[in-house]
């Protein structure tokens, strides 16, 4: 349908933009002439009270970033199915009748990718039927989007749905930045932080840098946009984007695709950064017409040229940063001289250019042989990497050529799905022995049952298109070496079934003896028609609240458990903590709470807490996952697994801490890596430094993370020492002001020292760090 823009009064905008409009003038009104940037512009138009926000802690709104407290009114929450559960047994204990805000969630995460797409998702639907059930229930109840299993990944469902320029989101998934491809502020949280956005309470935030990145240029045949954020998380590693928001700009801009564009603010979070953004542009304007989002591209062209001619520039919210906004930092890349890259193992940020790789492998003596290629998931499972794909293997089946490695294609989304169908794409890829994923997560988060004979504890290479490469991510096998890059170089390098092959240089031989070189990939930015929907099994249940429903759960369940609140912070210092362990170089939130076989244990905090830090190194004997339990038995101190021994010293009343390196909880915005400690006991994480998400995290279930201030400290404790804090407390009932110190009691020695501690306790964390959770202080209505 259409929409009229004006009526007798005047010109009207769409209640979102109106929304945005309204907020926009009163930013304009506080902060005068002040050029901003795009990101900017949305952020602060999302503000529940502007001025209070832009003004207080900052130069009279001139040193916004990194300074002020931003309280956020997101326009809407999207969950995944692992994470919602949490944030659904959260919501409950708030007993509110909906939720404040528009919501969905999205079944993607607990399918197995085992044996294709039919048999997978019905083999997922039968395991995980009570948690589906239960989140089904549960989103009737409060009137909640429901995109069942099979619907797709909940990035790409998000992207094509839910998007729109200018809004705010919040995803409690660490790769929710993927909407920033369309213009979008969409911040990756932990169910903690979805819940009080549920509740209809502001979400704080420190006020990001912006790292300015621009392009000039145009991408080579060969290079694609993930060549670009692979190519950037190598310059920033995986702390770079820490505490920025990215934002691109520039003339290279407008030679991206939208779901190009999506796949670099997709990846974002592996270099740490709160969210990216891109600038609207014709391409984007073509994806909501693609996915028949014929009005919204309409609404965005009228709500950027509102309120019409005669208005100031400045009245007008452009989908653009202002000409002469200013950046924290800068970077440049001129797309043409940008190469294809292939970033790993185990790390997002160790980038090699294709044309150095095949000498890397040799050097480091990777694995030559790979076995297995996967592309798609939320990533890169657009219609242009997929046609793009397509172009080479039809060339390859031309020249009568079969993949060499395993192949899997996982789309990104019911609709991709079917259109691909439609198009023929996937027949061409099964065709070529190609094996087709259900539409969710699978491999790309560890569930990936293969049987291609490699055993856990075999070394051996394979390459995704996918976002992450932890250890063990995609198996669940330590040494599986997982490489990232864009689909058509895995495509190809499948082919080859070798890690030095080069398909921009180098030759296969076909069936026949003859040289087959593959020619440069070719696709289609989006369908010639728009987007099939697909099967209607697959679509959104979408509904009022119902307050007569029973949100199911068994109270024999393994795998679903209501929440107990946690115990409020002592009137007092902490005093008598142990050391549970000592941490050494990374702690990841994959470390911390491992995903794979445990994503179903979810829902019950008690079931899955007996995976807290199991693959952890232990820094004092490089042993993994195990700790020693030097109460029980101070001179002969018992080995037992790290959770283990949380779980002991739980039962005994023994709270504790744990000390690690640098950039603790980096990853994703997994909570159960904050509520798992804290159910266990933890009080305090100790570290060199911590990764954003993480550090919300924990202060939201309660733990207080300090960092040394002299990172040498590290050195100076180890496991079983005895810890008290000095100033915590009164720091705490000071709503975050004042030093903190560490007074360690050395176990081997009985020497006692005191170390300097730093914290970033805002006045709210306070609060909810003292009532013992932010869940406690919003369940008494605080
Ligand atoms: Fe995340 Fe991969 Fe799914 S990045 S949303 S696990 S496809």
């Amino acid at each position: 349908s259409t929409r009229a823009y004006s009526n007798s009064t005047g010109p009207l905008l769409p209640p979102t933009y109106e929304r945005l409009y309204n907020k926009y003038a009163e930013v304009r009104r506080v902060l005068g002439t002040q050029r901003l940037t795009l990101a900017e512009k949305i952020l602060y138009s999302h503000l529940d009270n502007v001025e209070e926000s832009l003004l207080s802690n900052t130069n009279n709104g001139r040193d916004i970033r990194g300074n002020a407290n931003l309280k956020l009114r997101p326009d809407r929450v999207n969950m995944q199915d692992a994470s919602a559960q949490m944030a659904l047994l959260q919501f409950m204990s708030c007993n509110l009748p909906k939720t404040a805000i528009p919501a969905s969630i999205h079944c993607d995460h607990l399918i197995v990718g085992e044996r294709g797409a039919d048999d997978d998702l019905a083999a997922g639907v039968k395991t995980n039927q009570e948690v589906f059930d239960f989140l089904e229930s549960a989103a009737k109840k409060y009137g909640i989007d429901f995109w069942p299993p099979g619907a797709g990944i909940i990035h790409q469902t998000v992207l094509e749905n839910y998007a729109l320029p200018g809004l705010m989101m919040l995803g409690t998934d660490s790769h929710s930045p993927n909407a920033g491809g369309l213009s979008t502020i969409t911040i990756g949280v932990g169910g903690a932080d979805a819940v009080e956005a549920l509740v209809g309470a502001p979400w704080e935030l420190k006020a990001p840098k912006i790292l300015g990145v621009k392009l000039t240029g145009r991408l080579n045949d060969w290079v694609s946009p993930k060549d670009l954020i692979l190519h950037l998380a190598g310059l920033l590693t995986v702390r770079g984007g820490t505490g920025y928001i990215v934002e691109y700009f520039g003339p290279g801009v407008d030679t991206l695709s939208l779901t190009g564009m999506a796949t670099a603010c997709n990846m974002g979070a592996e270099i740490g950064a709160t969210t990216s953004i891109f600038p609207y542009t014709e391409a984007s304007s073509r994806y909501l017409k693609a996915t028949r989002r014929e009005q919204a591209s309409r609404d965005a062209e009228v709500f950027q040229n509102f309120p019409g001619a005669g208005a100031t520039e400045d009245a007008f919210f452009r989908f653009r940063a202002d000409e002469g906004a200013q950046y924290d930092q800068l970077i440049e890349i001129d797309l043409s001289k940008l190469e294809p890259h292939i970033n790993g193992p185990f790390t997002p940020d160790l980038a090699t250019p294709l044309s150095q790789f095949k000498k890397t492998v040799q050097e480091e003596r990777w694995p030559e042989k790979l076995s297995a290629g996967l592309i798609g998931s939320c990533t890169n499972s657009s219609y242009e990497d997929m046609t793009r794909v397509e172009s080479l293997v039809r060339e390859a089946e031309k020249a009568g050529l079969k993949p060499k490695a395993d192949f899997y294609i996982t789309p990104g989304s019911e609709q991709i799905r079917a259109t691909l169908e439609r198009d023929g794409t996937l027949e061409t890829f099964t065709k070529a022995g190609g094996v087709l994923l259900s539409n969710a997560c699978g491999p790309c988060i560890g569930q990936w049952k293969r049987h291609d004979g490699v055993e856990k504890g075999t070394r051996n290479a394979i390459l995704t298109s996918y976002n992450r490469n932890f250890r063990g991510r995609n198996d669940g096998n330590p040494e599986t070496m997982n490489f990232l890059a864009s689909p058509e170089i895995v495509t190809a390098m499948a082919y080859a079934g070798s890690t030095t092959f080069n398909p921009m240089t180098d030759t296969l031989t076909t069936p026949s003896g003859a040289e087959f070189r593959f020619p440069p990939p070719r696709g289609l930015e989006g369908p010639r028609t728009p987007f099939e929907q697909g099967k209607q099994a697959f679509a959104v249940a979408s509904q009022p609240p119902d307050p007569t429903v029973r949100v199911a759960i068994s109270p024999s369940s393994e795998r679903l458990a209501l929440l107990e609140p946690f115990d409020p912070f002592p009137q007092s210092d902490l005093a008598g903590l142990r050391v549970l362990v000592k941490v050494a170089g990374k702690c990841t939130t994959d470390t911390i709470s491992a995903a794979g076989p445990w994503l179903k244990y979810k829902g019950h905090l008690p079931n899955i807490s007996a995976n807290t830090l199991n693959t952890a190194v232990n820094a004092e004997t490089g042993e993994v996952n195990v700790a020693y339990d030097y109460l029980a038995s101070p001179s002969s101190p018992e080995k037992v697994t790290i959770p283990e021994l949380a779980r002991r010293w739980k039962e005994r009343g023994q709270p504790w801490l744990v000390v690690a390196e640098h950039n603790y909880g980096e990853g994703s915005a997994r909570e159960h890596a904050a509520l798992q400690p804290r159910y266990l006991g933890a009080r305090l994480i100790v570290c060199k430094s911590f990764a954003r998400i993480h550090e919300t995290n924990l202060k939201k279930q309660g733990v207080v993370p300090l960092t040394f201030a002299d990172p040498a400290d590290y050195e100076r404790i180890a496991a079983g020492d005895e810890v008290a804090t000095l100033g915590l407390y009164e720091m705490l009932q000071r709503g975050g002001e004042g030093d903190v110190r560490l007074e360690v009691t050395k176990r081997a020695t009985g020497e006692v020292f005191e170390v300097p501690v730093k914290h970033t306790v805002s006045q709210d964390q306070a609060k909810f760090i003292l009532a013992g959770s932010a869940l406690n202080l919003l369940s008494r209505g605080g």
